[in-house]
């Protein structure tokens, strides 16, 4: 626990609760989300249709309230809705992925891996959806006297953001895809991002094509994923 000493600042507490829910209300509501969130897919079929700034905005405010190392929040999402910046970032990311995929960079397991999935280096979708988010780690901060200020945990932290945001994403009836080109360096260039944002991953946004389809995957069962240590009231009810 932090403690306030000679030379530490007190920290700033404010009163925090939330509503305490009666179990049946509880589990209405994990029922109904983890429902919901079961129906996400990862995808690769967009349409075109227009998708208002004002969604993307609040999908990046979920993102953004993850928890974070230290509370750094060291992330910036860039939302592209350009159509000339979208061409340069599938024609770069076709790119790199063709060299991939085609040209040897890609190793055998990591290709028959990917096989059920049916990926290839052409990305179409990177124009046809309205929206692309690039979701960027900030390595580094900057402290106000222009020296480097560490980050924690900053990996971590992105990646929670980048989860909320896709959850977010869904709920609004909308589709993304988790995208890594690889190496995904062209992004910085194209974007004029600072030397100590590095990309994480890039989010096309937009509604599934009417005749989108997903490969065809089973998700773990909850024995296969968790291991319960129970407590002195057992399993409960
Ligand atoms: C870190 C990460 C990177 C991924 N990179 C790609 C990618 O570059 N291209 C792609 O088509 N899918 C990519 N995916 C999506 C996965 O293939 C997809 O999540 C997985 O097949 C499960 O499908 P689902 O998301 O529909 O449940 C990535 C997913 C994650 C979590």
């Amino acid at each position: 626990m932090e403690e306030s000493g000679p030379g530490r600042v007190a920290p700033r507490l404010v009163p925090y609760s939330r509503p305490r829910l009666g179990a049946a209300d509880a589990f209405v509501r994990a029922r109904e989300f983890r429902a919901d969130m079961a129906t996400r897919r990862s995808v690769r079929m967009f349409s075109a249709d227009a998708v208002p700034r004002e969604l993307i905005e609040l999908a990046i405010m979920t993102a953004a309230s993850a928890p974070s190392g230290a509370h750094q929040q060291p992330w910036t999402f860039v939302a592209v809705g350009d159509p000339t910046i979208k061409q340069r970032i599938r024609l770069a990311a076709e790119e790199e992925e063709r060299r991939s995929y085609e040209g040897g960079r890609m190793p055998p397991d990591w290709l028959a891996a990917l096989e059920p999935l049916g990926t290839d280096w052409h990305k179409p979708f990177l124009e046809i959806a309205p929206w692309i988010v690039v979701l960027f780690e900030q390595v580094h901060g900057w402290s106000t006297d222009g020296t480097v200020r560490k980050h924690y945990y900053a990996r971590e932290s992105v990646g929670i953001a980048c989860g909320l945001f896709i959850a977010a994403i869904h709920r609004m009836g909308l589709a993304t895809l988790t995208h890594t080109p690889s190496p995904m360096g062209f992004l910085t260039g194209i974007l004029e991002r600072p030397k100590n944002e590095r990309p994480f991953v890039l989010l096309p946004v937009g509604y599934p094509a009417v005749d989108c389809t997903v490969p065809d995957l089973t998700r773990k069962a909850l024995d296969e994923v968790a291991v319960f240590v129970d407590g002195p009231t057992g399993p409960g009810t």
